[in-house]
C-alpha cells in the first residue's frame, strides 16, 4: 500500500530539493527495505513546496526540515506574515506525528465555483483557491499523514488529514501541535482562553501585554475554565505595526475539540491548545478523518476581513435536498423583562423543589412569572401589529426554580408547561395573527437529560407549530468535568443540529461552541450566542467599542443572536434595583442590525419602550434580514465599523455604523446605489449631544433624496452610531 502511494505520487512544486519522483524510482528499484532506508535519510533532509494565491499576493511554503519536521510559512505581498511555523499532533501512548517525517507526494489543484448560501450576506459566494496536498510519510512507524493547504485571495486554510491505515487506526490527541509564528509583537484583539465561556470584554494590547492583563481580563461567569495566562480564544484578530490585518480562527469544527491558541509571549508563536475532555484527552479519532481547517484571513485592508468567506467556504455544501423550511427570522420576546429583572422566568418563589415530588397547581405563584398567556398574547399582538414573524418565550416550562448552578442531571423536560401557560391556545393564537413562536430549551447544561428528552421535545414542537428553538447550556456541563468546548459537546451540538433538521427546526444555540461556519452544511444553524451579547447590559455593562470589535472577532465564525434594539438604556426604568445601563446610544441601537450580521434578529426591548418611540421603531421594523449584496464601507477594529447592504431581491439598501468611545464623522459615498434610480434617505442617528453614557436617548431622524453620486457626511457621538434606510423612489 505504502509503495503505491509513493509511486503514484507526482511533485510539481517549485523548489523541490529532493524529488519525489526520484523516490518513486529508487522504491521501485529495492523493495520497502531500501524505500525506508530511503525515507529515513530523507527525514534528514529539507524538503519544500510553494503554493500562491490565484491573485498570487500569498506564497505559501510547506517545508519538511531537518529531524522530519514539518513546518509551513505564508507571506502576503511580500511581508511575513507567519514565519516558520510547526505542524503535527502529539499523541497519547504512541509515537507522535510531529517529526520524522518525509514529504512523499504533493498534489496540487485549483477551483474556483460560485455558489449560493440558503441565507447570507451576499446572494452569491466565490470559492476560488490553489490548493496543495502533502502527504507525509513518518518511517519509524510507516505511518501517513497528510497536510492540505488551500491559499485562497483572502488567506490560507489548511487541515491534517489522517487516512485510514493499519498502523493508526484508532487514536487520542494529546495536543494538537499547530504554530502560528507571527512576524512581530502585534496589537491584539484578544478574549482569555476559556474551555468554557467566551462570555468576556475583549481586551485590546500588544501580543506582548497579555500575560499582565489576563487575570483582570478573566470576569466571573456561570461555567469558566481558563488554562493560561497567555491562552487566548479564537477568532483571534491582530494587527501588525505595518498595518496587516490578521485573523486566526478555525472552519468545520466536526468530531474534534475546539482550538484555542496558546502564545510563546517571548518569540511571539501561537500554538494551538485543544479543549480537554473530562479525563484530559483531547480527541479521540478513528481513520479515516480530518482535523478541522486553520484558518489565517490576511488583508492590508481591515474591511476585507470582514467580508472574507473564507471560513465559509471550507464547509461542506449541505447535504439538505429541501431547505424551503429555513428563513430568516425577525423576532421579539418574552425575554428581556427576565434578563433586567422586572419579570421572572420561575412561575414560583420557592426553593429546593424537587420536580418530581411537585403539583405546580397547587404551590403559590410569585405573581412575576413573565411567560403567562395573556402576557405573551400581548407579544403577539405587537408582533404581529409591527410585522415581525415571531416571538420567543423563554421560562414557559417548568422547572426553573430548581436548577442553577445546582448541576443536577434531571431537571427540564422540555414538554410540560407551567399553569399559567396554554399551549395549545397560544398555538392558536398566534397562527391566527400570522406570527411563529421560538421555542427555548435551557438544558441546564446537563448534556444526558436533553439528549434523553430530544426527540419527544421536537415532536412536542412540531406538533404545537414551533419551527425554530434556543438552545442554552448555562453552567457547568453535567456528567461534570466535561467542557462546553470539548469534542463530546461539539459533537452533542452537531446531533441536536441534525436532529433538529429531521423536524424541520432552526437552531440558535446559545453557551454552544463559537461557530466555524458550520451553518454551510447546516443552514438550520440560524444563530448562536459564544460572546459577550446585549444581556450583559443589563448585568454591568459592554465597553462602548466591544461592537466594533466583535464583527472582526466572534462573526467570522458566523451570526450571533446579539439582540439589539435596546431604547431604554437605563435598566433601573425596568427593576429599580438594576443600576446597570446600555453602554450605547439609542441610535447605535439601530446600526447594530446592519454591522451585526444575523438572519435572526431580535428586536429585544419591550414593546411599551418602542411604543414611545415609534419614529426610531420604523427603522427596526424596515431592515432587512437577508441579503443580495454587503459592502464595508469603512471600519478600523476597535474603532468604528460602517457597512452598506442590499436587501434580498430588492433594490433598498440599509447603512449602518458605529464608533468606539471617542465619536467620529464619517464621510461615505452611495456609489453602491443603482445609478439608474433614486432613493429616499431616513436618516437615524445621535444628536450632537448625544453620548452612550451621559445623553444616550439623544437622536434625530431626517429625510433626504439620493442617488448613487451622494456623498454623506455623518456625525457618531462617543459610543453611538448611525442607521440609514435607503428606499427605492415611486416610480
Ligand atoms: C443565557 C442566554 O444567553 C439567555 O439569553 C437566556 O435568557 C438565559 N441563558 C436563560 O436560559
Ligand atoms: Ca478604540
Amino acid at each position: 500500500m505504502l509503495f503505491d502511494r509513493i509511486s503514484r505520487s507526482a511533485s510539481s512544486g517549485n523548489r523541490p530539493v529532493v524529488s519525489s519522483s526520484w523516490i518513486s524510482r529508487s522504491a521501485r528499484r529495492s523493495g520497502r527495505t531500501m524505500l525506508v532506508a530511503c525515507l529515513s535519510l530523507l527525514a534528514g533532509l529539507a524538503q519544500a513546496e510553494d503554493i500562491q494565491s490565484p491573485n498570487k499576493q500569498f506564497t505559501l511554503s510547506v517545508n519538511v526540515q531537518e529531524g522530519g519536521v514539518p513546518t509551513y510559512s505564508l507571506t502576503y505581498k511580500g511581508r511575513p506574515v507567519l514565519k516558520t511555523s510547526r505542524l503535527g499532533l502529539d499523541l497519547k501512548n504512541t509515537t507522535s506525528l510531529t517529526s520524522g517525517f518525509t514529504q512523499t507526494s504533493a498534489q496540487r489543484r485549483s477551483f474556483d465555483e460560485t455558489w449560493q448560501p440558503v441565507w447570507g450576506e451576499v446572494k452569491n459566494i466565490r470559492n476560488h483557491y490553489n490548493e496543495l496536498a502533502v502527504t507525509l510519510t513518518q518511517a519509524q512507524t510507516n505511518r501517513v499523514m497528510r497536510v492540505r493547504f488551500r491559499v485562497f485571495d483572502d488567506g490560507l486554510g489548511f487541515r491534517y488529514e489522517f487516512p485510514q491505515q493499519k498502523g493508526l487506526d484508532y487514536f487520542t490527541i494529546k495536543e494538537e501541535r499547530t504554530q502560528f509564528a507571527l512576524a512581530g509583537d502585534h496589537k491584539a484583539f484578544w478574549l482569555p482562553g476559556d474551555y468554557d465561556t467566551q462570555e468576556y470584554s475583549t481586551v485590546t494590547s500588544n501580543l506582548s501585554e497579555i500575560r499582565g492583563k489576563m487575570k483582570a481580563a478573566t470576569t466571573p461567569n456561570a461555567s469558566q475554565t481558563p488554562f493560561s495566562a497567555t491562552g487566548v480564544q479564537t477568532p483571534l484578530m491582530l494587527k501588525s505595526k505595518d498595518g496587516l490585518y490578521i485573523n486566526i480562527h478555525e472552519a468545520a469544527l466536526i468530531d474534534y475539540s475546539a482550538m484555542h491558541l496558546e502564545l510563546d509571549d517571548k518569540n511571539f508563536v501561537l500554538e494551538s491548545h485543544l479543549t480537554p475532555d473530562a479525563v484530559g484527552d483531547k480527541g479521540l479519532l478513528q481513520t479515516p478523518a480530518n482535523s478541522p481547517w486553520r484558518t489565517v484571513i490576511v488583508s492590508d485592508r481591515a474591511g476585507d476581513i470582514l467580508e472574507s468567506k473564507l471560513v465559509l467556504n471550507l464547509n461542506e455544501p449541505t447535504k439538505f435536498k429541501d431547505v424551503s423550511w429555513i428563513k430568516p427570522v425577525k423576532y421579539v420576546g418574552v425575554w428581556w423583562e427576565m434578563i433586567t429583572g422586572k419579570s421572572t422566568w420561575s412561575y414560583t418563589n420557592q426553593e429546593n423543589i424537587k420536580l418530581d415530588s411537585i403539583d405546580y397547581s397547587k404551590v403559590k405563584p410569585n405573581g412575576t412569572h413573565g411567560a403567562n398567556t395573556a402576557h405573551v398574547k400581548e407579544y403577539i399582538d405587537f408582533a404581529s401589529k409591527h410585522g415581525f414573524d415571531a416571538v420567543l418565550v423563554e421560562g414557559w416550562n417548568t422547572g426553573w426554580e430548581d436548577w442553577f448552578g445546582k448541576h443536577k442531571d434531571y431537571v427540564f423536560d422540555f414538554v410540560t408547561p407551567y399553569p399559567d401557560f396554554d399551549v395549545q391556545e397560544l398555538q392558536r393564537y398566534a397562527a391566527s395573527k400570522n406570527v411563529r413562536m421560538i421555542m427555548h430549551h435551557e438544558t441546564s447544561g446537563s448534556i444526558r437529560n436533553y439528549e434523553r428528552h430530544l426527540d419527544t421535545a421536537f415532536q412536542f414542537m412540531n406538533k404545537y407549530g414551533y419551527n425554530a428553538v434556543k438552545t442554552g447550556y448555562v453552567g457547568d456541563i453535567v456528567p461534570l468535568g466535561h467542557h462546553h468546548y470539548d469534542q463530546w459537546m461539539v459533537d452533542h451540538y452537531n446531533y441536536v443540529l441534525t436532529k433538529a433538521a429531521e423536524h424541520k427546526i432552526m437552531v440558535n444555540g446559545h453557551e454552544a461552541v463559537r461557530p466555524t461556519g458550520l451553518a454551510r452544511t447546516y443552514p438550520n444553524l440560524i444563530g448562536n450566542e459564544a460572546a459577550r451579547g446585549t444581556e450583559y447590559e443589563s448585568f454591568g455593562g459592554n465597553n462602548a467599542d466591544h461592537t466594533t470589535i466583535l464583527p472582526f472577532t466572534r462573526l467570522i465564525g458566523g451570526p450571533m443572536d446579539y439582540t439589539p434594539g435596546i431604547f431604554q438604556t437605563k435598566i433601573s426604568a425596568y427593576n429599580p434595583s438594576n443600576t446597570s445601563f446600555v453602554h450605547s446610544t439609542l441610535a447605535r441601537q439601530l446600526a447594530l442590525y446592519v454591522t451585526m450580521y444575523s438572519p435572526l434578529q431580535m428586536a429585544a426591548d419591550l414593546p411599551e419602550t418602542y411604543n414611545k418611540h415609534l419614529e426610531a421603531f420604523q427603522f427596526i421594523k424596515d431592515v432587512a434580514v437577508d441579503w443580495d449584496d454587503t459592502k464595508v464601507l469603512e471600519a478600523e477594529p476597535g474603532d468604528y465599523i460602517t457597512y452598506a447592504r442590499k436587501a434580498k431581491g430588492k433594490n433598498n439598501w440599509f447603512v449602518g455604523s458605529t464608533c468606539d468611545e471617542n465619536g467620529r464623522t464619517s464621510k461615505i459615498n452611495l456609489s453602491f446605489l443603482d445609478p439608474s434610480k433614486k432613493y429616499v434617505a431616513t436618516i437615524y442617528a445621535d444628536k450632537k449631544d448625544a453620548h452612550y453614557e451621559k445623553n444616550p436617548q439623544a437622536y434625530e431622524i431626517r429625510k433626504v433624496n439620493v442617488t448613487n453620486k451622494t456623498k454623506l457626511t455623518q456625525y457618531c457621538a462617543p459610543g453611538g452610531g448611525y442607521a440609514i434606510s435607503l428606499m427605492e423612489a415611486g416610480r
